[in-house]
């Protein structure tokens, strides 16, 4: 295992390139299974996440090709069980039982375990695809999908307890294309990544609408053909380098994103006093003429807050002397792991249930800490370039398993850190 030692007190600047969106690679490799034909997706990161999945392909018969980040994939033959020791390493493997059911009408996938971010349940997946007439059954860990019948259209609401679901909307959505008839989904996830995979699907020939809202509507089609798909920018790791550069930086510019798309995290930004300027595909974060001021948010779905920046603003929160700041989690209450490790490193911070209570301290110290879910990981990196002294971050497989060279990238804009062996 390998830990990331970062030397705090260094100021950053200069430009950063933003990769391929992992949360919009995941689905749309995954969407491959859905025609016998090549197709090509660029802009894939390479991440452990991303090459789980191009695993995962193989292993159900799809051949596989890369150069660097363009993907070659024509999964003309394809069987529906899917191997239990890649899924158990990656939930988002899920996502995989969607096409699978449309192209095959029978799909057998693990039981995701929970994880840190809490308990991670796959019901709304599973409601949704006995709403176009599957069968589901469990067995020995294994969700077994069958269609004894012609799957059929119909309406139906994929709203949980928490809100919608992006990857259920997802797996829905990737069945329903290949359905007889008209499916409705209403109260689905309207994430950019969601859009990206409807316009993937779209070129290969589904007929889909209101993508990127709560109600998406698909006529179902005979079948699909290959396409070529570049993926969109990864908004959340942008969203990462922009914090960075409200905490320690003197001018950071993120390259190659979609602005609209990062809405939630500039407007907080300039809310606290920092300066954001906007052209064309880059977004750039200065100190403001002021003190940075405290900030109040609560995760949505989007195009609310999204829950993957939360423990970034946290770390920002900490950094702001003297600033009260309250983060509310609604999306996986649970998802605190950076608290503790945050507090190590001497911040302040009270919990009081889904909301964290923060109040900037004069600076932070560094200490060994110890990763846990990939967003909370990179907060303690962003931590850790303000702090005093140095910072060894344990357990960086689960930052390799979501940003795509994240130190060599801060390294670009001057922070100070190596890798090393645990
Ligand atoms: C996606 O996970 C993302 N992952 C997550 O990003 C992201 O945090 C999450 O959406 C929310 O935006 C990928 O896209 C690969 P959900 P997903 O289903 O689809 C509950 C990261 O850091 N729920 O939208 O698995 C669930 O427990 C990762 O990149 C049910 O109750 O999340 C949660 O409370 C972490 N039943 C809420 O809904 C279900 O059947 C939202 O989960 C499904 C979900």
């Amino acid at each position: 295992m390998q830990k990331l030692i970062v030397q705090g007190g260094t100021r950053l600047r200069g430009k950063v390139t933003i990769s391929g969106s992992k949360n919009s690679s995941l689905p749309i490799l995954a969407a491959t299974l859905l025609t016998k034909d090549e197709c090509i997706i660029r802009q894939v990161p390479d991440l452990s996440d991303t090459n789980y999945m191009l695993q995962i392909l193989r292993e159900l018969g799809a051949e596989v090709e890369r150069a660097s980040g363009t993907m070659h994939i024509k999964a003309e033959k394809i069987v529906s069980d899917t191997p239990y020791d890649l899924v158990r390493k990656m939930r988002a493997s899920i996502c995989v039982m969607g096409p699978l059911t449309g192209r095959l009408r029978k799909a057998v996938v693990s039981m995701p375990g929970g994880c840190v971010i809490g308990d991670r349940p796959v019901d709304l997946h599973l409601k949704g695809l006995e709403y176009l007439g599957a069968k589901v059954q469990m067995d020995g860990g294994n969700i077994h999908i069958e269609a004894t019948e012609p799957l059929k259209g119909t309406t139906m609401n994929l709203t949980g307890k928490f809100g919608s679901t992006v990857l259920g909307t997802d797996n829905v959505l990737m069945a329903a294309v290949l359905t007889k008839g008209t499916t409705i989904i209403e109260g689905a996830a309207a994430e950019p990544e969601v859009e990206d995979l409807a316009n993937f699907l779209i070129k290969m020939g589904a007929k889909i609408e209101g993508a990127g809202t709560t109600r998406i509507v698909v006529e179902g089609v005979e079948e699909l053909h290959g396409a070529e798909h570049t993926v969109i920018p990864d908004r959340i790791e942008a969203g990462t380098f922009l914090v960075a550069g409200a905490i320690c930086g003197d001018g950071v510019m993120v390259r190659r994103v979609d602005p609209a798309h990062l809405k939630t995290t500039t407007d907080t930004l300039l809310a606290c006093g920092y300066d954001i300027a906007i052209s064309g595909d880059t977004v750039t974060v200065m100190p403001g003429s002021g003190d940075p001021k405290g900030f109040h948010f609560t995760t949505r779905p989007y195009p609310g807050f999204p829950t993957d920046m939360q423990a970034q603003f946290c770390a920002l929160a900490c950094t702001l002397q003297g600033q009260l700041s309250t983060a509310r989690e609604t999306i996986f209450p649970q998802r605190f792991m950076h608290v503790p490790e945050l507090k190590r490193m001497g911040a302040s911070i009270e919990m009081e249930g889904d909301t964290a209570r923060i109040t900037g301290v004069p600076q932070l110290s560094g200490a060994p800490v110890m990763a846990s879910d990939l967003r909370a990981s990179a907060a303690l990196v962003l931590a850790a370039l303000n702090a005093k002294g140095t910072t060894e971050v344990h357990r960086l497989y689960h930052i390799d398993r979501g940003y795509e060279h994240l130190d060599e990238k801060l390294a670009t804009l001057g922070a100070v850190l190596q890798r090393a062996k645990e």
